[in-house]
C-alpha cells in the first residue's frame, strides 16, 4: 500500500492526534478511594502507599471538598477498625453509628451530590483478617452473606448511594439486592466486584486498614478460597454473569493493569457499566520507582488510565484519580 497509506499523517501534529483519538479521559471516569479513621485531626500517611493518607472523619471533609472541586463525581470508602472492636461476626460493620455509617453521613453532609460508595466485606472488621466468618479453618459462605447483607442495608440507611461488596462469597449479590428492595432501598445501587483476584497486589491495602489475614496456626494466610484464581479467564465471564443475574447495576476487574484482558472479555460480553480498580500495589509500584526517578509518574499514570480506558472500564477507581484529574485540566 505504501505510499499511498503513510500512517504518520495521523500522527503529524497534535491537532491532528487530537482529532483522531480513540480514547479519552475526563474526571467523570475516576473514583477517588478513601481510608477513614476514627479520632480528630488526623491525615496519616500510608507507609506503603506514600501520598496517600487515613483521614479522620473532621479532616474527611475537607479532602472530599477538594475531590469534588477537580471534577470528580465519586468516593469510595474504607475504615479501618479499632483492635478492640474486631471479632469473627462483624458485629462492628452493622453497628448504625459504626464509623463507615458516620463517614457516609459526613460525606453526604459536606457535598450532597458527591455519589458515595461503600466497601462491603468483613476483612477490617475481623480478627483473622478474612471477608467473612471464620469456623474451623474455613471461611463460611452462606452466614457471611447474611451479615454482608445486613451491612449492606446499614450502609444503605446512612446514606450510601452505592455499596460494593467486596468479598467473594456466592450469593451475595442476591442477598444483599433483597435484602435493600425488602426495607425500600429500591434505588440504593450494587457496584459489584464481580471479577476479584487472588493477587498480590493488595498488600498496601491490607497495611492501611490493619486487615491482613492473622498468620495462625489452621487459618488460611491466603483468600484463594474466594478470591479468583490469578490463572483464570473464563471463570471471570461466569462471576460476573452470575451477578448481573443476581442484580449488581456495576461490575468490576481488580487489579487492573495485569487484568485487562479480562476487563475487554467483559465489555465484550456484557451490557452494563464495567469499573476497574487500579489497587494499592498498583500505586505503591509506580510511586516507588516516580521517588527513585526511574519513571514520569505523570506520564505513567495518563498511560496506564489510558491503557484501562481503552481496555474497556467504564469507571476507574484509582488512588491516583486525584492527580489524573489535575494532569487532564491542565491540557
Ligand atoms: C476488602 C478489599 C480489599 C481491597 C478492596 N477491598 C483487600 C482484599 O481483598 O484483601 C483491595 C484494594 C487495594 O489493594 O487497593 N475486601
Amino acid at each position: 500500500m505504501y505510499p499511498l497509506r503513510r500512517n504518520r499523517r495521523l500522527r503529524a501534529s497534535q491537532a491532528i492526534r487530537s482529532l483522531v483519538q480513540e480514547t479519552t479521559l475526563s474526571p467523570n471516569d475516576f473514583q477517588a478511594p478513601l481510608f477513614v479513621v476514627e479520632g480528630k485531626n488526623i491525615k496519616d500517611e500510608i507507609s506503603s502507599m506514600p501520598g496517600y493518607y487515613r483521614f479522620s472523619l473532621d479532616l474527611l471533609v475537607e479532602e472530599v471538598k477538594l475531590i469534588w472541586s477537580l471534577g470528580i463525581k465519586s468516593v469510595l470508602l474504607f475504615v479501618k477498625v479499632e483492635q478492640n472492636l474486631k471479632d469473627n461476626k462483624g458485629t462492628e460493620a452493622i453497628n448504625p453509628d459504626g464509623l463507615m455509617q458516620r463517614a457516609v453521613k459526613t460525606v453526604k453532609d459536606a457535598i450532597p451530590e458527591m455519589l458515595v460508595m461503600t466497601d462491603v466485606a468483613l476483612d477490617p472488621y475481623s480478627i483473622f483478617g478474612h471477608d467473612g466468618i471464620v469456623e474451623k479453618g474455613k471461611i463460611l459462605n452462606d452466614a457471611s452473606v447474611d451479615v454482608l447483607s445486613q451491612m449492606a442495608l446499614s450502609h444503605a440507611q446512612a446514606g450510601a448511594d452505592f455499596v460494593a461488596p467486596s468479598d467473594m462469597m456466592d450469593g451475595r449479590i442476591l442477598s444483599i439486592r433483597e435484602a435493600l428492595e425488602h426495607e425500600g432501598f429500591y434505588d440504593t445501587g450494587i457496584m459489584s466486584y464481580s471479577a476479584k483476584y487472588a493477587s498480590a497486589f493488595y498488600g498496601p491495602f491490607r497495611d492501611a486498614l490493619d486487615s491482613a489475614p492473622v498468620d495462625t496456626k489452621d487459618i488460611p494466610k491466603d483468600k484463594k478460597t474466594y478470591q479468583m484464581d490469578i490463572a483464570n479467564r473464563t471463570e471471570a465471564i461466569r462471576e460476573t454473569q452470575m451477578d448481573i443475574d443476581e442484580g449488581a447495576d456495576i461490575v468490576m476487574v481488580k487489579p487492573g493493569l495485569c487484568y485487562l484482558d479480562i476487563v475487554r472479555d467483559l465489555k465484550n460480553t456484557f451490557d452494563v457499566p464495567i469499573a476497574v480498580y487500579q489497587v494499592s500495589g498498583e500505586y505503591a509500584m509506580i510511586k516507588a520507582a516516580a521517588q527513585r526517578g526511574w519513571l514520569d509518574e505523570n506520564a505513567v499514570i495518563l498511560e496506564q488510565s489510558m491503557a484501562i480506558k481503552r481496555a474497556g472500564a467504564d469507571l476507574i477507581s484509582s488512588y491516583y484519580s486525584k492527580d489524573v484529574a489535575r494532569l487532564i485540566s491542565d491540557l
